[in-house]
């Protein structure tokens, strides 16, 4: 699946990542595809992301750690874009410790990504209590505040924790986070505790190499090695050309690699854009297609649609595909893996947003903003195919129904489907 190159050029970077609102199945896609490669690398987000894996009848949730961890001798990096937590993440080292994964010399984190602090975490439950009904529905895990430090020109990094000064870093931004949270009084919080905590998960960190990541990236690329991007949430999340307000505070697009590993856009080779079946959002924002009645019912509960890292009940809906020929434009989308083909099996009709109605008119492009434009979506039917996929391992020997359904979107968004995930477990794959 890799891209592959001349003889003596650099290799080229390859990427996966979420066309939707996240949670579309990428970390099962990269688990599946990082055998390929030598490296895997996450560009953005931080512990909001919870990315799902099954195989040998375990299932395990990553929320820092990239997803190709369990693939034995495969480096893994933290790029420069992800904020990460020392608390979260040290538990994650822990569960990885408990099933026996060895990830000491395998697991790079980069000295430029940034740290989310006990009062980031505050701060973001204090912005979300001011929205009051307009909050945003955040994870709550500290990433808006700590990329609004980043970009304030306030925030401490991995590299950081090798400075003698570090403590008195730490001290300045945590007084300058308290005299902010002093105007929310009804956010309490036990800071001794935190801290202490947070200190104390630093050693699960200091036990990893910190590396200067855009060299190490740019190095392995010069020497042939093949390295695949793991990105966060999804395109519609992203902080630019989501549905802002209601979208995460990073660059989920393929330009986020970019400035989240430090290699040139030059660097890039295919973009694997995954998208679900269907459709779904967790937190709050527009989401055209979505069903808020039996048949979301019904895709939340075929679908196990529960938040891998809040729990949190998603919401459910059809497939959009303005939506999704505008993610496709966005990322460059070379190849889309369709997961979760088979929560659809039981439903004798599906439809398919193919436009818009907005201002008196169809359209098929986005309006400028979905917040504030009323949106309706307008649907297309297909006959359900009714049975199970369990068996179909080949694109041929998919029901007719499906089939017809696949060749339908693919046409329509005009590039190819070359991957359909048939279930959540690591082998359930048509490529
Ligand atoms: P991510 O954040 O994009 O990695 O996705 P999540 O892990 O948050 O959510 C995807 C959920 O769907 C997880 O529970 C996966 O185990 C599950 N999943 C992934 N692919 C499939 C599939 O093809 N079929 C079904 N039924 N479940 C899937
Ligand atoms: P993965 O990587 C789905 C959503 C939140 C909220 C908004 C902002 O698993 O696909 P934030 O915590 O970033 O301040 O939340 O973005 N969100 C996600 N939704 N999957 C994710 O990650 C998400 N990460 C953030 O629910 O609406
Ligand atoms: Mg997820």
């Amino acid at each position: 699946m890799q891209s592959t190159n001349d003889k003596n050029a650099p290799s080229k970077i390859d990427v996966i990542l979420g066309l939707q609102w996240g949670d579309e199945g990428k970390g099962k896609i990269v688990d599946y595809l990082a055998t390929g490669y030598d490296i895997v690398a996450r560009f953005q987000g931080g512990p909001n992301a919870g990315h799902t894996l099954k195989f040998d009848g375990q299932k395990y949730v990553l929320h820092t750690v990239p997803s190709g961890i369990f693939r034995a001798h495969l480096i893994n990096l933290i790029g420069n874009g992800v904020v990460l937590d020392p608390v979260v993440f040290a538990r994650e080292l822990k569960s990885l410790e408990d099933s026996n994964v060895s990830f000491k010399e395998r697991l790079l984190v980069s000295r430029k990504a940034h740290l989310i602090l006990p009062t980031h975490r505050w701060l973001d439950a204090a912005s979300e209590a001011q929205k009051g009904k307009a909050k945003i529905g955040s994870t709550l895990k500290g990433i808006g505040p700590t990329y609004m430090d980043k970009t304030g020109r306030n925030g401490l990094r991995v590299g950081d924790i090798e400075s003698p000064n570090f403590r008195e870093q730490y001290n300045s931004l945590k007084a300058k986070h308290l005299q902010l949270l002093k105007i929310y009084p009804e956010i309490t919080f036990d800071l001794e505790t935190e801290e202490q905590r947070w200190f104390e998960s630093l050693n699960a960190l200091r036990e990893l190499q910190f590396v200067n990541s855009e060299y190490y990236i740019n190095d392995a690329l010069r020497a042939g090695k093949r390295v695949l991007a793991e990105g966060a949430q999804g395109a519609m999340l992203d902080v630019d050309f989501g549905t802002y307000p209601f979208v995460t505070s990073s660059s989920t697009i393929t330009a986020g690699v970019c400035t989240g590993l430090g290699v040139a856009p030059q660097t890039i080779g295919r973009v694997i854009g995954i998208t679900k079946a269907y459709c779904t959002r967790v937190g709050g924002g527009p989401f055209p297609s979505e069903q808020d009645n039996e048949i979301g019912e019904k895709l939340r509960q075929e679908g196990f649609e529960f938040g891998s890292t809040t729990g949190r009940a998603r919401r459910c809906g059809w497939i959009d595909l303005p939506q999704l020929k505008y993610t496709l434009l966005l990322t460059g989308t070379t190849d889309i893996c369709m997961t979760k083909i088979d929560v659809l099996n039981s439903f004798a009709k599906i439809s398919v947003a193919t436009k818009y109605r907005y201002n008196g008119l169809e359209h098929t492009e986005l309006p400028h903003d979905l917040c504030t434009t009323e949106v309706e979506a307008v649907y297309e039917e297909f006959e359900g195919w009714q049975s199970s996929l369990d068996h179909a391992t080949t694109y041929d020997a998919l029901p007719a129904a499906a089939q017809k359904y696949l060749r339908f979107l693919e046409e329509y968004l005009g590039v190819p489907i070359t991957m359909i995930s048939t279930g959540p477990e690591r082998e359930k794959l048509i490529v």
